[in-house]
């Protein structure tokens, strides 16, 4: 196990990064900002104009399967039906019960007065840590772990306990347990249940029920960030929020499974949690985003829900297994990957010898992009200098045929 200690380090673990940009001369910002690196998505998007660029990149859903239709009834009925919905205008109740419905078909029983409706799950991250976490606070989490998260904690310049994940199955429950029972008190424990961000892999059964127990005995919280919770692949197991409802505090998305630009999210928290975090969430926005909650609710409520989540299901299981095919197939032998059940992200392990950072440049060249996996590691870590994470949701089966073969290329010519 190992403590990372975010205002000694330099900042992000992906070399080279430029230099923080500079302020305005006199202009006095936050001590925070003075470790803000522009983040390797945004550095790989500055040297990516190539049209016939495969992108296995950033974690998108696939644009063509967007129920558009079924969006544009309901937004035309929303629309013409009641004016309020563009007014300044609380979380709208009818899409609390249906997120409670949703969450029932995941195995977890509440009641809409525990559900927070958020500008989708990255805001829902950022209002738990508003909420848990002091300036120069204790966190426990992954080694690799979702950059957004680490996004969302940066300003508090936290310590960071760090613990390693297995690729099948999941989270090092042992070494959770370890700091915990030396005495160690973070201000949550930080978990992606299933299809995890981004290493594609899900906290298996006995970790679950492990990792809940520690937490109601050491009474320390888990954030359980479910974002890929309902594109599953394969039968579901369900959320640590089924097994505890008083110390895991859950967090669920639209993004994944109707569309990101929506911004809709939930958290399910103990019902007194919920005015708190209705405060922050003020403190935000003003508790707003009525015109896309009341779509959603118009949409969920005519139906068509279910089916349009079997068949983005059906699809992208089958972009995971040919994306899965051709790992095997094209890149080198001694290569580790997962298995994802659940979600849109493959994590690849290559030889020792690869370091994916340095050949970003190249693959993009040969028109191929990746992230590479240290871009994932916390501050201080070292994890991820071999690995690069790969999504599959968001190429056709055709361009996933040719990144690949890209992919496999420039490996072996490199290797
Ligand atoms: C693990 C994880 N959590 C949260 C998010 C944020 O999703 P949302 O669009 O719901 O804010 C993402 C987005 O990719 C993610 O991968």
């Amino acid at each position: 196990m190992s403590v990372i200690d975010l205002h000694t380090d330099p900042g992000c673990a992906v070399p080279p990064a430029p230099p923080a940009p500079e302020p305005d001369a006199g202009l006095s910002l936050a001590g925070w900002t003075g470790d803000v690196r522009p983040s390797v998505i945004q550095r790989m998007l500055s040297f990516s104009g190539r049209a016939d660029l495969v992108t296995f990149a950033l974690g998108l859903p696939a644009p063509e399967l967007f129920p558009v239709d079924g969006l544009a009834r309901a937004a035309e009925r929303v629309l013409r039906g009641d004016a309020q919905a563009l007014q300044y205008k609380p979380g709208f109740h009818p899409l609390k019960e249906q997120v409670v419905a949703i969450m029932a078909q995941r195995g977890v029983r509440c009641r809409p007065e525990q559900v927070l409706l958020t500008t989708a799950a990255q805001q829902a991250l950022s209002l738990l840590a508003r909420v848990l976490l002091e300036p120069g606070g204790t966190v426990l989490c992954e080694q690799l772990v979702y950059m957004g998260f680490k996004q969302v904690i940066e300003s508090y310049r936290p310590r960071i306990l760090a613990v390693g994940t297995d690729l099948r199955t999941g989270m090092d429950v042992d070494a959770v347990q370890r700091h915990l029972e030396a005495g160690e008190r973070p201000a949550f424990i930080y978990c992606v249940t299933d299809g995890h961000n981004p290493l594609g892999c899900s906290l298996s059964p006995g970790k679950r029920r492990r990792l809940v127990e520690l937490a109601a005995r050491h009474r320390v919280p888990v954030v359980e960030d479910d974002a890929y919770g309902m594109l599953h692949y394969e039968r579901p197991d369900p959320p640590l929020r089924a097994l505890d409802d008083r110390w895991v505090l859950y967090v669920g998305s639209f993004s994944k499974v109707l569309a990101p630009s929506f911004r809709l999210g939930w958290i399910v928290a103990p019902r007194e949690l919920v005015p708190v975090l209705g405060c922050a969430k003020d403190g935000a926005d003003l508790d707003m985003a009525s015109f896309s909650q009341r779509v959603a609710s118009e949409y969920l409520a005519s139906g068509g829900f279910p089916e349009h989540l079997a068949r983005v299901r059906m699809e992208y299981q089958r972009r995971r297994d040919l994306m899965l095919g051709l790992i095997r197939a094209e890149l080198p032998a001694g290569t580790r990957f997962s298995t994802p059940r659940n979600g849109a992200l493959i994590w690849v392990e290559l030889p020792a010898r690869y370091d994916t950072d340095a050949l970003l440049e190249t693959a993009m060249q040969a028109g191929v992009a990746y992230v590479p996996g240290a871009a994932f590691a916390v501050p201080g870590s070292t994890a991820g200098r071999s690995a690069m994470r790969l999504n599959f949701s968001y190429c056709a089966p055709p361009q996933i045929r040719e990144g690949m073969a890209r992919l496999g290329r420039v490996l072996r010519e490199t290797g």
